[in-house]
């Protein structure tokens, strides 16, 4: 976002984000509200995303929420329109910590909490947030996914799976409610340097070392660049873009 000159183009839009608190999701609340946007920040995470909501100011709104669980997520809408009034969009971000391993290395409870996050997460968040997208005229749905929803990657099947799961079902979400006025569509990041890769390198300049070689431009993400392709499928310049998958990953998949 430093550097760039940033237009009004959500002004007035009020956003509901998951998985707010840190990394992508931050980014996106940051340059969504740089944009003239009021945005929800839910996140399992209470503390951090107060911090964040501060730190929006007015703009923010910072709620505690499991997207995994219906009532939460309801809670955290509610709370969002008692507070703006509206809402116009969303951003279902949130991922736990992915477990490694084949089909034979992850128990059944580790898959189901996997899919739980990402796929059952964004089926939840929609069913709540739409009622008041459509009762406001329309709005914008972004999932995050990943470039492993394009192409497979080792011992992260229960990863790929609910990343794929993501794309289509922004896809057969876009089938639905393109009458209601609702554009949706999925983003799909390559590495990003956020605390999600320490997982698999000791800090983000080995995790760009070691990655980067992969990606035609020869280097991973930054969270600011997600945000940049995250708040272009929220704005009326994507006024004609649904049902797609945008990758955001440096090329890593076109061969
Ligand atoms: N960082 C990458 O390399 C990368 C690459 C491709 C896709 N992605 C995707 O981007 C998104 C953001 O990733 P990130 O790197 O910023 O990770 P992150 O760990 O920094 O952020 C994820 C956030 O989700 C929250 N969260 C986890 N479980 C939750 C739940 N049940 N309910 C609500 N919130 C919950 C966490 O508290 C955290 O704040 C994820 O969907 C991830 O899969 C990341």
């Amino acid at each position: 976002m430093t550097g760039v000159s940033l237009s009004a183009r959500l002004e007035g839009r009020v956003i509901f984000l998951t998985g707010a608190a840190s990394g992508i999701g931050a980014a996106i609340a940051r340059r969504c509200v740089a944009e003239g946007a009021a945005v929800i920040c839910a996140d399992l995470n209470g503390a951090a995303v107060e911090a964040l909501a501060d730190e929006l100011g007015a703009q923010g709104l910072g709620v505690t929420c499991d997207v995994t669980e219906a009532a939460s997520v309801e809670a955290a809408v509610a709370a969002g329109l008692a507070r703006f009034g509206r809402l116009d969009g969303l951003v279902h971000n949130a991922a736990a910590p992915s477990p490694d391993g084949s089909v034979l290395d992850l128990t059944a409870a580790q898959w189901a909490s996997e899919i739980g996050v990402n796929l059952t997460g964004a089926f939840l968040t929609c069913k709540s947030a739409f009622p008041a997208m459509i009762a406001a005229g329309g709005g914008s749905a972004v999932m995050i996914a990943s470039q492993f929803a394009q192409v497979a990657t080792a011992k992260s099947v229960a990863y790929c799976a609910a990343k794929a799961g993501l794309v289509h079902l922004a896809k057969a979400m876009a089938v639905d409610h393109a009458a209601d006025g609702i554009r949706v569509n999925s983003l799909s990041p390559g590495a990003v340097a956020t605390s999600r890769l320490l997982q698999r390198w000791p800090d983000l300049a080995a995790a760009d070392e070691g990655l980067g070689p992969d990606y035609l431009l020869g280097r991973i993400g930054q969270p600011d660049e997600i945000a940049a392709a995250a708040a272009f499928l929220l704005s009326p310049d994507a006024s004609f873009v649904t049902g797609t998958d945008l990758l955001a990953d440096g090329g890593y998949a076109v061969r």
